[in-house]
């Protein structure tokens, strides 16, 4: 799984798991992933739609494959794989450092872009930015 699912996906956050982010079993709470890698699309989506409201849609189905355990170190990689109109599609994937093993991977999470009023809007862009080029270049409420 690691080699083609990984094509094309950049790595760019690692996290500690910690006493606070393991379930009853003793292994990383699926709660706890979920949040880091919302956080982490939505972090991208910015990034690549130059807008700060940008909202989760739609998120396909999650095979939790592997786990990992207090201390190891994971990491969260992500792609854009579809410029819709509004949306952007992404497939994500999740990997211990430790064991090596894919923790899950999702194959489409989907941001829609809004306007201030919260209604989709279109982005304009049709494929991946490698720069900051698209920042937002004022605060989220600023602009
Ligand atoms: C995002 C939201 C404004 C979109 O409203 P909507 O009426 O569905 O808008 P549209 O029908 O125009 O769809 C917007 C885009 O989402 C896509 N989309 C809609 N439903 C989808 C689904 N089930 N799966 C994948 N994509 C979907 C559409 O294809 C469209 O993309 P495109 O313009 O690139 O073709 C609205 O659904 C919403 O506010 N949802 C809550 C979002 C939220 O708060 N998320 C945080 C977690 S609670």
């Amino acid at each position: 799984m690691d080699g083609n699912a990984a094509q094309g996906i950049n790595f760019y956050t690692r996290k500690w798991v910690r006493p606070e982010d393991l379930n009853a079993n003793g292994t990383l709470f699926g709660g706890s992933l979920l949040r880091w890698i919302d956080e982490e699309a939505a972090i991208y989506a910015i990034i690549q739609l130059g807008n700060h409201r940008v909202v989760t849609k739609f998120i396909s189905e999650i095979n939790f494959e592997s786990s990992a355990r207090q201390g190891d170190l994971i990491e969260m990689g992500l792609v854009a794989t579809d410029f819709g109109r509004t949306s952007l599609t992404m497939r994500a994937q999740v990997r211990n450092m430790i064991t090596r093993k894919t923790i899950l991977s999702i194959e489409r999470i989907v941001f829609v872009n809004l306007d201030e009023y919260g209604q989709a809007s279109p982005h304009g862009y049709t494929s991946i930015t490698y720069d900051r080029d698209r920042m937002p270049t004022s605060r989220p409420g600023e602009d």
